[in-house]
């Protein structure tokens, strides 16, 4: 008897704090407000590509990391591309680094291969071009 209650005990500990990891995890609105394409493009073969490549990883992995706001630029000296991202103050860690891969899928996804983009999502937004803005 007392240890088919001490199972039902475990079994009830065990669904509270299922329960309470469901509730704890939330997931950052990605709906797009806004996706603006640079009218130009560039060539895989042209030095921007990797500037373009290097500011969006940046970007990405860095602004979690950097108070949700993070400016950043390629450092290679011909072809330079400038990068900005944030993400809503209110987000976890976890939430900024999703929402962020999320807005550089959009812009991979929506403007490949332009010279500058920018997504506006609800909780976080990300831009490049190869202006200083
Ligand atoms: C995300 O934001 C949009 C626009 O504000 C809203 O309509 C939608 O319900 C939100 N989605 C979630 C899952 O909160």
């Amino acid at each position: 008897m007392a240890i088919v209650q001490s199972f039902n005990m475990m079994s009830i500990a065990l669904l509270i704090g299922l329960s309470l990891l469901l509730v704890a995890k939330s997931d950052p609105n990605t709906s797009v407000n806004l996706i603006v394409c640079n009218g130009n493009s560039y060539a895989q073969s042209d030095a921007y590509a990797n500037s373009v490549a290097y500011v969006l990883a940046d970007i990405m992995n860095v602004t979690p990391n950097h108070g949700y706001d993070y400016k950043t630029q390629s450092p290679y000296a011909q072809a330079v591309s400038y990068g900005h991202a944030t993400c809503n103050t209110a987000l976890n860690y976890n939430d900024c680094a999703d929402c962020m891969i999320a807005a550089r899928s959009a812009v991979t996804n929506n403007c490949l291969d332009k010279v500058g983009a920018q997504v506006s999502m609800v909780d976080c937004s990300m831009r490049y071009e190869n202006y200083s803005f």
